[in-house]
């Protein structure tokens, strides 16, 4: 019988440099998208998927982070003193009772396969979520990671959420080779960190969405330093097709790259589209934005 994805591991212990000096002080997980933090999407993904055990992988300068998903009761009582129900409840529901949240520190950067290595005392030896939060995954009716649950529910194996990506930037990504097995589903048969394109095995880049049985744990412990000098998960990922079957899921919904400035300001404004109270204000300063910004000539050619 498969065992039900309950845990969820969030490793949040990056330096942010490519956001500096915004993530001098403050981790880039907390930076916001319209109103929310990046790890807060996240988080709403994962237990929108039945996760229920979030374990964050921290360092150094991340306090805002449980700070964030913990009780605030300075600005709770203000708030309720002053009868502001809404927000009152924007801050108390951050996440619903049955969720809790463990924190462990990484010491040192040694990369994402050690982030997640840091958490195996807490995994056990359950199957579990791997989320980045810079990746931020706007699913269309299911989050990304439900689907990914959804398949791993039906194949009982790994699960690698993944997408094309430009041939120019297979550099950036672990880079998967499939054989389609069903629409979207493909059977991994390897998998490469940050191949260039000209030895790129396809086009089909990971995302940071990885549901991973417990065993990838012991093979991490036995990965040595791989691109750019770090233990990459990508290359105990690749131990772990040796044995066991690795799905790949071209998933529905679009995915904005965070760790980069302009996938950050992409997310910004179409998030600022969908966003209720905003979308009106911000469409028609839009408008005029683009009308004041074109030249005459684009303006008559368009
Ligand atoms: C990490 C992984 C990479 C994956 C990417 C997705 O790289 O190592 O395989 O494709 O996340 O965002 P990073 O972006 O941390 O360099």
């Amino acid at each position: 019988m498969t065992q039900a994805i309950k845990k969820a591991v969030l490793p949040v212990a990056g330096l942010g440099t490519r956001f500096l000096p915004a993530t001098k002080a403050n981790p880039k997980e907390m930076l916001p998208i319209v109103d929310k933090p990046l790890v807060q999407y996240a988080v709403e993904e994962a237990v929108a998927a039945g996760i229920t055990e979030l374990i964050f992988v921290t360092g150094r300068n991340k306090w805002s982070i449980p700070d964030h998903f913990d009780k605030a009761y300075e600005l709770e009582a203000e708030l309720s003193k002053h009868n502001k129900a809404k927000l009152l409840d924007l801050v108390q529901n951050i996440l619903p009772p049955e969720v809790s949240c463990i924190y462990i520190r990484q010491a040192e950067p040694l990369g994402l396969g050690h982030a997640v290595l840091c958490a195996k005392p807490v995994v056990g030896v359950q199957p579990f979520a791997v989320l980045l939060a810079d990746d931020l995954i706007a699913g269309r009716e299911r989050g990304c990671l439900t689907q990914m649950v959804d398949l791993y529910n039906r194949y009982n194996c790994g699960v690698l959420a993944v997408e094309p990506v430009p041939k120019k930037e297979t550099s950036r990504y672990g880079i998967v080779e499939i054989q389609t097995i069903e629409p979207r589903v493909g059977k991994i048969h390897s998998i490469v960190e940050k191949p260039a394109p000209e030895v790129a095995p396809s086009n089909l880049g990971v995302v940071g969405r990885y549901i991973l049985p417990p065993d990838i744990m012991v093979i991490l412990e036995n990965t040595r330093q791989g691109a750019g000098g770090e233990i990459q998960l990508t290359d105990a990922i690749a131990k772990l097709l040796t044995k066991r079957t690795v799905l790949s899921l071209e998933f529905e919904g679009k995915r904005y790259d965070c760790g980069s400035k302009l996938g950050y300001l992409q997310a910004t404004v179409e998030y600022a589209l969908e966003h209720p109270e905003l979308r009106q204000d911000f469409e028609r300063y839009l408008h005029g934005l683009m009308a004041e910004r074109l030249s005459p000539a684009q303006r008559k050619a368009g």
